[in-house]
């Protein structure tokens, strides 16, 4: 068994396993969570004790405030995620419940049922909560079972088995298991000798199958592919190609060794670490001084259990463990009345699709769906303080279910914090005579709430950013690791002119294969209340009659309310532009204009793939750029419930070529954000991060410029901490 352990030991570290064996601790060592830094002494505000930024005294003005503990930890808003307390109850009634009394099932998802969102939206501070609820995902005999348990009685109110194909998301059971069945497998251990790979130094990866055709079908499937970790922490760079392994993840057996990469060999550990400390080379660079943003008064938000208020917004901010990060009821306060008015429901980024562009045998099934395969939530590690979020940020934490259902925290998996980039949020200067010059400049300050997942090999970051003048920014950024393909070549001297390289040589015998990334967000956008309509505003092209301007031709801007789903399947083109508005026409501006946001796209890469691909069938969601769909609770996962082996049959796709009605209804805008990737060397041996945005942006929802009274910065609010060594 001694070859066990190393791999074991990988898993854990892997999928951050750990925290969960280190919960008990984590407890006792939240009450000295707060982490101090030292400062220099030299301004007057810059002391010790108002650099300690601590989960507990962030809310400058509660005197008393709360000591961090999830143990007793309670939900004050009906949206807040189950607690500690709540997950073992929800445990205890499922270890009750009749049919799973013989055996507990093996829990995929255990998170709370939102209650409607009409009792939502009634819903006020010091009302009683809606009822408790958890839904919850089992996989017992072969069969997905959903089940909805209200905690107040304690029961089970409802259970469904799912008859249609596709499972739930992998639990670190189902990536354990994957990476042990190969080590009592003979010819994977004859394969791994004959390629020189000493058994400890093996660092194997469970990969999600796809879907690719009804021989797949019937049996959970996960492929195994394995690198070398001798001399690197980067074992992605170091594959050991052509090896893939298929696992039954139930049976726990080999379905099949496919062999193909003999004559390619592992890239060399040389230059692959990317961690600080073992960098032994000059940087070549004048180097840059520590930098942090300062704020002399403190923050000006505060978090009060998952509610974020902070200049004119508020908004509710939870982890989830398979969106990462979940917005709910974003309201923005309306400058001229004071009154908070709604614009967001819920957002979040509901699936993603990553396809490689390499159809051989270890390659063509790399098409993954993160967020239901994997968990944007469960893959995102504790933020790295200080450099992935900055020195002025606020930490929350996460509590999610392992598959026996117990809770675990995951400590630090989103920050909060205001961003000063130095950019401005309005200006102007005049030249009048010196006695009325006019000059005017805002600081643009926002507010950022970010988490960050690392899926393996690949680092997705997300931002979701407000400003005050109502704009909301969802930017995704990617760094990690290229999933990289070994070839026997060192240089491109060496790549015969017929040869189908998949990618760009990035080092010696490593190629970086071209791929897509797809996050597809949903955005259920209630602007001042919950029926809205979706309308293009399209600019087309007029032409003058002969004689009537001295101009030939100019652009209009042409209404027009979409009444149904397909009308709504929008494909960007960039000669053919639209404005993208979802309108309240129930609600107008003082000057008659529907209240409404519009869509801003930005990182517009589109899927190329043939439509009738199996990778492209089960992510149809990529089909279009924007979808827009009548509300309905069930529909939320653009790649369906259950995503796994999926192939396509419950997709965002799907539900939009019913085309129903969308005009004046409840109503959700859905938005891909996408990055087209072919590598280059400065991806390797990590990426520098690339990053893409869209933005939701108020359009006559304000009577006018909603930051025309926010104040400027004065030089005698803002002392500055002088540096050690100032010349
Ligand atoms: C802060 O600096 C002082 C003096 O330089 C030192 O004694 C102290 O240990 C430091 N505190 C921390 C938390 O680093
Ligand atoms: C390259 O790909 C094409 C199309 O798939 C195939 O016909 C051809 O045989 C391939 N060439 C090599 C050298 O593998
Ligand atoms: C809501 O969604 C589910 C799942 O797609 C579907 O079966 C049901 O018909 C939908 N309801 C309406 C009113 O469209």
């Amino acid at each position: 068994m001694e070859a066990i352990s190393p791999l074991r030991c990988f898993t854990h570290l892997f999928f951050g396993l750990l925290l969960i064996i280190s919960l008990s601790s984590r407890y006792s060592a939240l009450n000295h969570a707060e982490f101090s830094l030292n400062c220099t002494n030299y301004s007057p505000w810059c002391t010790s004790k108002n650099r300690i930024q601590s989960k507990s005294n962030l809310i400058l003005d509660n005197p008393k405030p709360e000591p961090f503990d999830h143990s007793t930890n309670t939900p004050n808003h009906p949206l807040d995620p189950l607690t500690v307390q709540e997950i073992n109850k929800a445990r205890s009634i499922l270890l009750a419940y009749p049919p799973f009394v013989a055996s507990l099932p093996v829990i995929h998802s255990l998170t709370l049922d939102e209650p409607d969102k009409s009792r939502v939206v009634k819903w006020a501070k010091g009302n009683h909560l809606p009822p408790r609820k958890a839904f919850v995902i089992v996989f017992i005999h072969g069969q997905s079972h959903m089940l909805v348990i209200d905690l107040g009685p304690g029961r089970v109110i409802s259970h469904v088995v799912n008859y249609k194909l596709g499972y739930p998301i992998l639990v670190t059971d189902d990536w354990s298991n994957a990476l042990e069945v190969p080590l009592a497998n003979e010819e994977f251990k004859k394969i791994i000798a004959s390629r020189g790979v000493e058994f400890f130094d093996l660092a194997c990866v469970p990969l999600a199958t796809g879907w690719y055709g009804p021989n797949e079908e019937g049996r959970r499937l996960i492929k195994v592919q394995c690198f070398s970790k001798q001399g690197t922490v980067n074992y992605f760079m170091r594959p050991i190609e052509g090896l893939t392994l298929t696992v039954d993840l139930d049976k726990n057996e080999m379905v099949s060794i496919s062999n193909t990469g003999n004559g390619i060999p592992i890239p060399k550990a040389t230059n692959t670490d990317y961690r600080f400390k073992v960098q032994n080379k000059p940087l070549n660079m004048i180097p840059v001084n520590p930098i942090s943003m300062e704020q002399p008064k403190g923050p000006s938000f505060t978090v009060d259990g998952h509610l974020v208020k902070w200049a004119n917004w508020e908004f509710h901010l939870k982890p989830d463990p398979r969106a990462g990060v979940i917005i709910s009821r974003a309201m923005v306060r309306d400058s001229e009345t004071g009154k908070l008015r709604s614009v967001m429901y819920k957002g979040f980024s509901s699936e993603l699709f990553v396809p490689y562009m390499d159809p051989t045998d270890g390659w063509y099934f790399k098409t993954y769906m993160d967020a239901g395969e994997y968990g944007m939530g469960w893959t995102a590690m504790p933020l790295i303080l200080l450099n992935d979020c900055p020195h002025n940020a606020h930490y929350m934490d996460a509590v999610f279910a392992t598959s026996d259902g117990k809770p675990y925290v995951r400590s630090n998996m989103i920050c909060i914090f205001e961003r000063y980039a130095g950019d401005i949020a309005w200006r102007h200067s005049e030249f009048l005579p010196s006695s009325s010059e006019v000059r005017e400049s805002r600081p643009k300050v926002t507010l950022v709430a970010r988490m960050a997942a690392s899926v393996g090999n690949y680092d997705y970051i997300i931002d979701w950013e407000f400003q005050m003048d109502g704009l909301i920014r969802i930017k995704v950024g990617l760094s990690g690791m290229l999933m990289v393909k070994g070839t026997p070549h060192q240089n491109t001297n060496q790549v015969a002119e017929d040869e189908n390289m998949t990618g760009t040589l990035v080092s010696e015998n490593v190629i970086g294969v071209v791929h897509d990334h797809y996050v597809t967000f949903y955005l259920d956008m209630d602007i001042d209340d919950s029926d809205n309509s979706f309308v293009k505003v399209n600019l087309v092209k007029e032409e003058t009659s002969p004689g009537e301007s001295p101009r030939k031709s100019y652009l209009k801007a042409k209404r027009n309310v979409v009444k149904t789903e397909k009308d709504a399947q929008i494909k960007l083109k960039l000669y053919d532009p639209s404005e993208l508005h979802v309108v309240n026409p129930n609600k107008q501006s003082r000057l008659g204009n529907p209240s409404g946001y519009k869509v801003v796209p930005g990182g517009t890469a589109a899927s190329l793939l043939d439509p009738n691909d199996p990778p492209q069938l089960r992510s149809g969601f990529t089909n279009n750029q924007i979808w827009v769909t009548p509300y309905n609770r069930s529909e939320q996962w653009a790649g369906g419930l259950f995503v796994y082996q999926s192939k396509g049959e419950d997709t965002l796709a799907v539900w939009s070529e019913r085309d129903r009605s969308i005009e004046n209804k409840d109503i959700v805008l859905w938005y891909t954000l996408g990055f087209h990737h072919i590598p280059c060397q400065e991806d390797y041996p990590i990426m520098p991060t690339v990053s893409a945005s869209f933005d939701l942006k108020p359009v006559n929802f304000f009577e006018s410029n909603p930051i025309l009274r926010a104040a400027p910065n004065d030089e005698k609010d803002l002392p500055v901490c002088r540096a050690a060594t100032s010349s």
